[in-house]
């Protein structure tokens, strides 16, 4: 089986932060260069999305052309990525000719097959500006929440899909003028017509009768997203707009129009394809419709529904190509607590973090590592500097670097940087403690990658660095040395650090790669080929070292110099300035507070006393939501169901107008369980969700740690 992966395509309307690159990048990097080392065949697509209402508002405000814009940022990202060591098999851009051909030919063949039904409306019409308002040229009041600059298309606080009609007290943004409504003509993709099919595949699995995927294994936030819009019924969506900037719509009473950026965006994961077997000799169409060809899209969570909902009926109406078998979608990266926001500068993107830590060593490694270790797998996580200097200082240099400078060390001072013998034969490691905890971790390393959960082979990762320090300490072979230079003890502990050492260093590769090559350096070895993790697992199984006797070392070095470091500031210092990059935002942020008036910062009035056996009646469990809707005839209220453990309980909460439904599921909360059970707006409620508010009236979930167990009583 080979892998066809696609990750989102960035828009080309503003630079990359952080975020992106945990959500839809970086994991799928991972991924790809496991798959390579194990010898599979892989084919990673991505390029620029550079069509799009984001694009010309852009360019407008920056005073150039739509086509200077996306050239910018097109050439900005490619290089960020480049340098990140993002290893994409093809970057390809949605302006170019062959994926204009692509779209028009895929919009002409589903026109033909009946999928899109033509019609007419009134819209929104700025009159000064002489232009229908799609997207992102009108504003207004978010239904859902009530914020008061959502978009036309979204609503970028709460996340809600909108249509410029459910926006309340709408302004054209280019001229401040309020929009009159026109007749205009648009074509509508027939969502409503797979929509059976697709309850069928998101929730079981299984297409046109017989098993595609395993269901159980997409994330639960990916799914739950899917199955509450499904549940609120698909409607046929606009495909087209009254735009200039995009791909013209390719029939004859279309003109002035274009196809909707959503429509031609994932059509630009075929064309990258396309692209990339003209250039290179392959086969696109055995990528796309091959039976031993899987397809998985890498995404951000604000992307699920065209990536397993959109795009996949797309795909099915135009016949033959595969479907995706998974799409592992990250949730979103905050950054010190707060979302990234580039008009309130909170946040690093991906160039300022390039130039700005260029000095720093490993500085690509140390982001990716920090990245990794805290990605937002199941839930939202949060990006602080502290724990991007503790990954890299107690993970890379503390125990990595730590070990492979030990290892190197020892053998040139014992074994004048020879890999010894194993005293008992070289096959002899196969019984030991070391071979199995080296081939089970390379083994389990891998498996999570396979499955998605980069997080926990990271752990492993880090945990067989450990494990080879604990071996070394306890063996103490200076110990032994000194009472005996020729006690074969010596010889067993340093041949097999060598064998945990290159293990660490292969394994390595998928997540710190340019690291990983200087570990391979310090041990003397070449850059890892295609298919050397599988080499590795088969050696390890047939106790074969990874690293033989007689292998002479490299020099040992300092492979991760610390950021704390009590006699050099100077990595210190680079994050330093990040920190009062931010303090100035915070100092802003609590003059404004202050400036608000006094009562903005007050906290609530402290309540009564209450004795210790009234809070002990109170019975506090940790939980997951399952599901979410938004409850008919209530504005304020969401009808959840939440997972206890043992049980499922349906849950009413008023956070309607602080979170949409598909945001807050997949969450881990703690619940009062005990309450009596009381009906909200005619629904059932069996438990009460516990939320922190603040000064602004902000709501948050009160949640433990990711990965918490459901059910587990909080006291
Ligand atoms: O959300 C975004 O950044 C979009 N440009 C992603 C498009 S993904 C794909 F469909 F091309
Ligand atoms: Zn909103």
């Amino acid at each position: 089986m080979k892998t066809l992966m696609t990750s989102a395509l960035p828009y080309a309307n503003g630079p990359l932060h952080l975020g992106h690159l945990a959500g839809a990048y970086l994991p799928a990097d991972i991924y790809a260069r496991y798959k390579r080392l194990m010898g599979q065949e892989v084919l990673w697509v991505c390029g620029m999305d550079e069509h799009g209402a984001a694009i010309t508002l852009r360019a407008k405000s920056e005073g150039i052309s739509p086509q200077e814009i996306v050239d910018k940022y097109y050439a900005l990202d490619k290089r960020c990525f480049e340098e990140l060591g993002i290893s994409f098999d093809y970057f390809h851009r949605t302006t170019a000719k062959l994926h204009h051909e692509t779209s028009q030919d895929f919009f002409l063949k589903l026109a033909a097959d009946d999928q899109f039904i033509v019609k007419s409306s009134e819209q929104y019409y700025d009159p000064e500006y002489k232009m229908f308002l799609a997207d992102r040229y009108i504003k207004g009041t978010c239904p859902n929440c009530g914020h008061t600059e959502a978009f036309g298309d979204q609503c970028e606080n709460c996340g809600k899909d909108l249509s410029p009609s459910e926006l309340i007290d709408p302004v054209a943004v280019l001229s401040g003028a309020k929009p009159a409504l026109k007749e205009t003509k648009h074509w509508y993709f027939r969502l409503d017509k797979h929509e059976a099919w697709l309850k069928e595949w998101i929730g079981e699995g299984k297409l046109d009768g017989e098993q595609h995927h395993d269901a159980k294994a997409w994330k639960k936030h990916v799914v739950g997203q899917c199955m509450s819009w499904l549940d609120g019924g698909l409607q046929p969506r606009s495909i087209t707009r009254d735009l200039d900037w995009g791909i013209p719509v390719p029939v004859e009473g279309a003109e002035g129009k274009v196809l909707y950026v959503w429509f031609d965006a994932p059509i630009g994961y075929i064309s990258a394809t396309k692209q990339w077997a003209k250039e290179n000799g392959g086969d696109w169409e055995d990528w796309w419709k091959g039976e031993d060809s899987r397809l998985v899209h890498f995404i951000g969570k604000d992307n699920i529904v065209f990536h397993c909902i959109v795009f996949p009926s797309m795909l099915k109406a135009h016949g033959k190509y595969n479907l995706p078998v998974s799409v592992p979608a990250n949730q979103f990266l905050n950054f010190e607590g707060d979302k990234f926001s580039k008009s309130r500068g909170w946040g690093i993107d991906l160039e300022g973090y390039l130039e700005n830590f260029k000095e720093f060593p490993n500085h690509v490694d140390a982001l990716r590592w920090a990245l990794i270790r805290n990605l937002p797998e199941q839930q939202d996580a949060d990006f602080t500097w502290d724990g991007f200097t503790e990954y890299h200082d107690k993970d890379l240099a503390d125990k990595l670097g730590n070990f492979i400078n030990r290892v190197t060390v020892l053998t040139h001072k014992y074994f004048g940087g020879s890999v010894p013998a194993h005293p008992g034969g070289e096959h002899n490691t196969a019984q030991t403690q070391v071979q199995s905890t080296v081939s089970s971790a390379v083994y389990k390393i891998g498996q999570d990658i396979d499955a998605y959960r980069f997080k926990d082979a990271a752990t492993s990762f880090v945990e067989l660095a450990s494990f080879g320090n604990t071996y070394l300490q306890d063996a103490a072979p200076w110990t032994l040395y000194k009472a005996n230079p020729d006690d074969p003890k010596i010889a067993e502990t340093m041949f097999d650090c060598a064998q945990i050492a290159a293990a660490l260093a292969l394994t390595a590769t998928p997540f710190i790669p340019f690291a990983a090559e200087k570990i391979r350096a310090v041990l003397n070895q070449i850059p890892a080929n295609t298919g050397e993790w599988q080499l590795a697992l088969d050696a390890l199984a047939n106790g074969q070292p990874l690293i033989p006797a007689g292998h002479i070392l490299g020099e040992a070095g300092v492979l991760f110099p610390k950021i704390i470091d009590r006699k050099d500031d100077s990595r210190n210092q680079i994050i330093q300035r990040e920190r009062d990059k931010m303090a100035v935002i915070l100092a802003a942020k609590e003059t404004e507070l202050a400036e608000a008036g006094p009562s903005a910062a007050d906290r609530p009035e402290a309540k009564p006393e209450c004795t210790f056996d009234d809070f002990l009646k109170l019975d506090l469990r940790t939980a997951t939501i399952l599901t979410a809707e938004a409850v008919k005839k209530s504005s304020k209220l969401l009808h959840l169901t939440v997972d206890l453990g043992n049980e499922q309980r349906s849950v009413v909460s008023g956070i309607a107008k602080h979170f949409a439904p598909e945001e807050v599921i997949g969450k881990q909360v703690v619940c009062v369980t005990n309450l009596a059970p009381r009906k909200m707006a005619g629904v059932l409620s069996e438990a009460m969700i516990l939320m922190a508010e603040d000064e602004a009236g902000k709501l948050v979930f009160v949640s433990p740690p990711e990965g918490f167990g459901n059910g587990w009583v909080v006291r």
